[in-house]
């Protein structure tokens, strides 16, 4: 591997634009997720959370589910050459066993590891780089919901060099474990004009389980408050001067919009506590609460339900056996994306 990668930045994830979105955040007191992926140390502390506690990693049941979907997806996309583009890569690890079975089944692959996060696209690089050409992957750092051109970006394959490699190959977009932590009327109609009519779309999500959708929320409430996630999630406002001391982190289950529930970790100040940036002051009195981090829930019928309403249609689905997290193979019913021409 060669000592030097190249990564291409857009614009929405420059220096000016994420210092407005922080301060954004703490004026809101709403945290942008991307904050939590934002440093090296989060990152890296997000991958050792995920490691430990994600049912891909740990449970075989979970590992099958995600690999009954690449197969189906490997399946139906019969071109010779494959594009996996994968959006909120992560760590890469999801996308590299899809681009693997791709490899296995003859196809030439290119992948593009898509986050906000640099040291995630690096991560996913070199996680790709063992099945991978090196001049076969794109890394690109951008934030989804604050870009509007992404689609021609995506269509156009960023450069004349990419655009010459990847002409002839068909598309997988992956969106892994995303959904929950957007606002489904902000991402998905983002999600929707990405998915051309030809691509295949590969979504997962986690799920409530049962019949039951306020009793299946209930059972997951306890996954999510761990010393693990505690960590991760108190680094950012431990980052900005906020002491463990200062208050206590809460999780619970709120009501969203489109009939979802989600869960909720808001930190509650005890104590008085001033955050400075530069000349912007933000003031946490003793009472006051900063959210943190959301986590919606779906189910199966409401996966199909929200995405049916922006255009996206679920083809398939496998669905672990604790009906925890579900992988769907979708396509855009309406032909909404962009169409760049060739
Ligand atoms: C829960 S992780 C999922 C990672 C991976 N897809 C997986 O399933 O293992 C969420 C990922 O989304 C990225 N992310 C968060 N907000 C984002 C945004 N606004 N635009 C792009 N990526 C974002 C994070 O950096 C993180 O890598």
């Amino acid at each position: 591997m060669s000592s030097i990668a190249k990564v291409l930045i857009h614009a929405s994830q420059f220096p000016e634009k994420i210092r407005h979105d922080l301060l954004d955040s703490l004026h809101a007191r709403r945290v942008n997720h991307k904050f939590h992926y934002d440093s090296v140390k989060q990152t890296q502390k997000w991958l050792a959370l995920h490691q430990a506690c994600s049912p891909a990693r740990n449970d075989a049941d979970c590992a099958a589910i995600y690999d009954r979907g690449f197969a189906a997806a490997v399946a139906r996309t019969k071109s010779k050459a494959v594009h996996v583009i994968g959006l909120g890569c992560g760590g890469g690890q999801k996308d590299t066993r899809l681009l693997k079975l791709l490899k296995k089944a003859g196809r030439e692959i290119f992948y593009t590891p898509c986050d906000v996060s640099t040291a995630m696209v690096l991560t996913a690089r070199r996680t790709a780089l063992k099945v991978l050409q090196e001049k076969n992957c794109f890394p690109f750092v951008c934030d989804l919901v604050a870009t509007d051109d992404l689609p021609a970006i995506l269509a156009s394959r960023f450069t004349s060099h990419v655009s010459r490699l990847t002409h002839h190959a068909s598309r997988i977009i992956t969106f892994f474990g995303m959904i929950p932590n957007f606002e489904p009327q902000i991402i998905l109609p983002k999600l929707a004009s990405l998915v051309r009519p030809n691509d295949f779309l590969l979504f997962s999500a986690n799920l409530a389980p049962g019949a039951d959708y306020v009793a299946g929320m209930e059972k997951v409430l306890p996954q999510y408050d761990n010393p693990l996630t505690r960590d991760w999630l108190m680094t950012f406002l431990l980052d900005l001067g906020v002491e463990k001391k200062d208050g206590e982190l809460r999780f619970a289950i709120e009501d969203g919009g489109f009939d979802l529930k989600r869960i909720v970790a808001c930190f509650h100040f005890k104590r008085s506590r001033r955050i400075e940036i530069d000349d912007e002051r933000f003031n946490f009195r003793s009472g006051g609460i900063i959210r943190l981090f959301f986590s919606y829930r779906y189910t199966p019928e409401r996966v199909r339900k929200v995405l049916a309403r922006f255009g996206l249609e679920v083809r398939d689905q496998w669905i672990t056996r604790s009906k925890e997290e579900g992988v769907f193979l979708c396509r855009n019913s309406e032909g909404r994306a962009l169409r760049v021409p060739d």
